[in-house]
């Protein structure tokens, strides 16, 4: 087992990786992260978290998401008046990311086995924890990647898009894009990004008001 020390380095040393080398990761290695992932906390213990994998050997299903992504970016930074060689630049660099990564893993919510409520209150709570349990899960998956050597990036942008997502992908109507995950052996590693002290995020609670 690591030391204690070990694991709080480990934890602290993961960085969102955004280049990667040309190397295939294996599929092995791919099952045994989302094995990992499967083992993150979940609301009563149900579990919607669900994975897309798609790998170079699909690569044409990579430039269908990619292309299909890039077609709806392009309209929402048209809607924000960008100028156009500011959207081309952004939509290409958008279309090389996901392209050019190893792996891309679409990480979805599925409600299906999530408790039902008749109001809007209980059900917008249940849809949080599923998302949180979702995010547990894609939390290990950015983990077990580090472990693996490989490095990762949680990117937002399916969340923007997640019709054409499901379409481009032919995923389930009830798996529900939350993030997409681009994989691979890193081509270097970041410097750490600027972190909140632990005072300006955390206060102990008080015992009494006067203390
Ligand atoms: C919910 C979430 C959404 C993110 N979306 C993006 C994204 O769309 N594109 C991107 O390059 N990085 C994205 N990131 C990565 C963050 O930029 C990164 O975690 C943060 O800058 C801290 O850097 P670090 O992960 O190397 O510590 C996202 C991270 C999270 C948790």
């Amino acid at each position: 087992m690591p030391t204690k020390e070990d694991f709080h380095s480990f934890l602290r040393t993961r960085r969102s990786i955004r280049r990667f080398k040309t190397d295939p990761v294996p599929d092995s290695v791919l099952r045994d992260i989302l094995h990992t992932a499967t083992f993150a906390p979940s609301a009563h213990n149900r579990q919607p978290w669900r994975f897309i994998v798609v790998t170079d050997a699909a690569q044409s299903v990579k430039e269908k998401l990619a292309n299909a992504m890039a077609v709806e970016f392009q309209r929402d930074l048209e809607k924000d008046n960008l100028p156009p060689d500011e959207i081309t630049k952004r939509v290409n660099k958008s279309l090389e990311r996901i392209t050019s990564a190893p792996v891309v893993i679409i990480l979805c919510v599925d409600m299906s086995e999530m408790d039902e409520y008749p109001d809007t209150h209980r059900k917008k709570a249940e849809y949080i924890i599923a998302t949180q349990s979702t995010a547990n899960a894609g939390m290990q998956v950015l983990l077990a990647a580090h472990a693996e050597g490989l490095g990762g990036v949680w990117v937002c942008s399916p969340m923007f898009a997640q019709e054409i997502v499901q379409e481009a992908l032919e995923i389930p109507k009830t798996w529900e894009p939350q993030a997409m995950f681009l994989l691979g052996y890193p081509v270097e590693i970041p410097a750490v990004r600027g972190r909140k002290s632990i005072e300006e995020v955390m206060r102990w609670s008080q015992t009494s008001p006067d203390v």
